[in-house]
């Protein structure tokens, strides 16, 4: 049966497709099977193979998942890593103080001498990606109960894992596809030493902050540059001074032609998580019970932050990523909730149902479980949201109180080692998060989320402690707790672990927390739990079912933080009737929304005079215009930020950092008249690198390219001429437009670099 979903996933018709181009996050190593044909038919000029190979390097050796949260990718033979601004937001700001502010003014290292590591940081690569489904679900075929396939899987899991022998740096990382279904082995390599090279300063990254956060029209020059550090064997290592910058197996050529509206556009990264094979009554409730709730709880939070950030410049620095990233989904689901409704998500989801059981009368039957599950479950959900919110996320004392729970009950329930182990990693978070806490604005967003949640549930979910005035709960807390004070809190855990058992027994917000989280998981988590385990259970049935009834459609899976290729076209929108967004900005629009001295809207006096001058030297636009960003319609999600935009010869033309607000409910319900992402115009990165950061060094280190006029790709220069340039008819085209002002051949500059020109253009510039 498995088999058989498989085999229909891979092999089925392209006839009648319900999903759009646009539309899907693929997995690579399916592209041949499933896409190539189409993006060939959008004008891609690659092969899937050119796209992700185990043979020879393609293009997925040089993206990277960055720290495991966004995508990066390698732009130069050196190891030069791009992401977004905001994917090294905490990293700038960690090599932030009020004199060197290089989230305000920027960072650029002279030499890689200056570049500053990053502890923690991570960049890993794909090495190959299996489909190990049948291995891993052997002897599930007629298993009757969920936990028995569960355990089944688990083992089979291990003894997969235990015959791989890895060496340091690698790993093996099995994930489940299409809802348990399917899974997929992804082999990686990481390298641990990565360090930050360059930013602009927030007035360029970060231009329009949260007021332009996933709008369009968009002016954000939104990256920033890392590099890869290796050992002397180009080896994964630890931070040394001795390493050395990691020489890729490929790095993306940077596209000097720009785009145009209808221009093929590819995507590559690690997208997180969507859920597009729900059914009405999961979208129904995300729709009007649990997307009100947490967009409620952080508006709060975010008006009482807010507030002291704009009183305060110390609390404004200490704040500002994690306003930002509260914030940001904050905005993200009002946006999704609006889509939904305004693309009748619920009736289209409702009339697919329909047509689903009239393919196969047996999903009546889910469909009413679910119906029963998605009402059972409703209050339970709320409550996890509720909590998971306020003592998860927005409240930091008892994000701390959690943490070190978790702590104590590894000493508790494993002994000192276990305690000394996690605290190895607790203690450097700590440190880095009380560097920028403030208890005072801490207590004010407690005190009015505890209101807020005495108000809106139940009382059997309130503890007793919560109850009362939560103001003077917030005096006594903060006022006792030696959570509100991090060097106390840091000293005490750094000692011996029964001195912090006992501290802690008797701490206000210790036993606060504590309190409540017991009542939590008694009222809420473990009732909360069984009803997801049968949630999930129909699920799985439920994925299988859709894509056995519907056998001439292609299917992706969720997103799951794994590799995945979207393609689709540069593409303006209809966001309202009457209205077209254009699928261009440009700079005189950073100028146009110019506000002096504002935190959103400033903008810096050199890129005014650069603007003035137009001096924009070899990245303006056809029109002379310095373009800024672009709008595609391929199917993104967070964990996309800082993916490249590819165009249809293999070259960078963009990084992707957004989506429109219209179409954010594309993780549920893609619909490309609105769903479009957001990217950074590659010719504004190299502008802003080059001529307002004056750090052409870095430009040099970078392959630039003119595909259009040269219509040739440099996936795999070999040093045989006839494959150096893919377009063998173009390679002996070299003329003196084709030259780089280095007098190298622009087709062969990569060859060369390497110590191999082609024999074709071996001299060809050289006259
Ligand atoms: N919306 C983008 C994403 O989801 C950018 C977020 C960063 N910017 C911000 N203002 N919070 O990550
Ligand atoms: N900004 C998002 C991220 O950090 C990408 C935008 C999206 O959700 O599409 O991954």
């Amino acid at each position: 049966m498995i088999r058989s979903v498989v085999l229909t996933v891979i092999f089925s018709c392209t006839s009648l497709l319900t999903v759009f181009a646009g539309e899907g996050m693929w997995l690579p190593l399916l592209l041949k099977a499933l896409n190539e044909e189409e993006m060939q038919g959008m004008g891609m000029k690659m092969s899937a193979e050119d796209i992700y190979s185990v043979n020879q390097g393609s293009l997925k050796d040089a993206i990277a998942h960055f720290g495991g949260f966004c995508t990066s990718e390698v732009i130069s033979d050196q190891g030069l890593l791009l992401t977004n601004h905001h994917c090294g937001y905490s990293e700038i700001q960690s090599h932030s103080t009020l004199e060197n502010n290089y989230l305000k003014d920027g960072f650029w290292a002279d030499s890689k001498g200056d570049e500053l590591p990053n502890p923690g940081l991570f960049a890993k690569f794909i090495e190959r990606i299996e489909d190990v489904s049948a291995i891993i679900l052997e002897g599930t075929e007629n298993v009757t109960t969920d936990a028995e396939r569960n355990s089944i899987i688990d083992k089979n899991i291990t003894a997969y894992k235990a015959t791989l022998k890895l060496a340091k740096f690698r790993d093996i990382e099995i994930k489940p596809f299409f809802n348990t279904n399917q899974y997929f082995a992804f082999i990686t390599i990481s390298y641990p030493d990565v360090r930050l090279v360059g930013a602009p300063p927030e007035s360029i990254g970060k231009f329009g902050a949260d007021t332009d956060n996933w709008e369009w029209p968009r002016h954000t020059g939104d990256f920033a540059l890392f590099r890869i550090y290796a050992d002397e064997n180009n080896e994964p290592a630890e931070y040394s001074p001795n390493n050395v910058a990691y020489a890729p197996k490929h790095s993306l050529p940077i596209s000097l032609d720009g785009v145009e509206e209808g221009d093929f556009t590819l995507v590559f990264g690690f997208p997180g998580r969507t859920r597009q094979y729900l059914p009405s009554h999961a979208v129904k409730q995300t729709l009007e019970v649990l997307n009100p709730a947490k967009i409620q709880i952080r508006e709060n939070a975010l008006d009482i932050v807010g507030k002291k950030m704009r009183e305060d410049a110390e609390i404004k620095l200490k704040y500002a990523s994690k306003f930002a990233s509260i914030a940001n989904y904050w905005k993200k689901w009002i946006g999704e909730s609006l889509g939904l409704e305004k693309t009748n998500a619920l009736d289209k989801k409702r009339a697919f149902e329909k047509e689903l059981v009239s393919r196969n009368p047996e999903v009546k039957r889910y469909l009413k479980e679910f119906d029963q599950y998605y009402s059972e479950i409703e209050p339970y959900a709320l409550v996890k949201d509720y909590y998971s919110e306020i003592s998860g996320r927005n409240v930091e004392l008892l994000r701390v109180a959690s943490i070190t729970k978790r702590l104590l009950d590894r000493y508790e329930n494993n002994g000192e080692d276990a305690y000394n182990g996690f605290a190895q990693r607790v203690i450097p978070f700590f440190e880095s998060l009380y560097k920028n806490y403030d208890p005072n604005v801490d207590k004010l967003v407690f005190e009015s989320l505890i209101e807020m949640y005495k108000e809106n549930l139940d009382a059997k979910y309130v503890p007793a402690g919560l109850r009362g005035s939560a103001q003077a709960l917030a005096d006594k807390v903060y006022s006792n707790s030696i959570l509100a004070d991090g060097d106390k809190l840091l000293s005490l855990l750094k000692g011996a672990p029964k001195d912090a058992m006992s501290m802690l027994s008797n701490d206000a917000g210790y036993q606060l927390y504590t309190d409540w989280s017991a009542l939590y998981n008694e009222k809420a988590a473990t009732k909360y739990s069984a009803i997801n385990a049968k949630i999930d259970s129909l699920q799985r049935l439920y994925m299988k079912s859709q894509m056995l009834a519907f056998p001439e459609k292609k299917f992706y899976p969720d997103a799951n933080s794994t590799m995945r290729v979207t393609y689709g076209q540069v593409n303006g929108y209809e966001p309202k009737d009457g209205v077209w967004y254009n699928p261009v900005t440009s700079l005189g629009g950073v100028i146009a929304k110019y506000v002096p001295d504002d935190y959103e809207f400033d903008v810096h006096p050199k890129l005014i005079e650069l603007y003035q001058d137009k001096d924009y030297g070899q990245y303006a636009d056809s029109e002379g215009k310095m373009p800024v960003c672009f709008l595609g319609s391929n199917h993104t999600t967070g964990g996309n930020s800082g993916s490249p935009a590819i165009d249809a010869y293999g070259n960078l033309i963009g990084l992707n950092f957004d989506r429109v607000w219209e179409g954010t409910m594309s993780d549920i319900n893609y619909d490309k008249s609105i769903c479009r992402n957001i990217m950074v115009d590659a010719r504004y990165i190299l502008f802003v690198i080059d001529k307002f950061a004056n750090a052409g060094h870095l430009i040099d280190e970078m392959q630039l390219v003119n595909p259009k006029s040269s219509n040739i790709n440099l996936i795999n220069p070999t040093d045989d001429g006839k494959t150096c340039c893919k377009d063998g008819s173009n390679c002996g085209n070299c003329d003196s437009s084709m030259c780089t002002p280095d007098g190298l051949c622009k087709t062969c500059k990569k060859c060369m670099k390497k110590g191999k020109p082609c024999k074709k253009h071996k001299n060809c510039c050289k006259s």
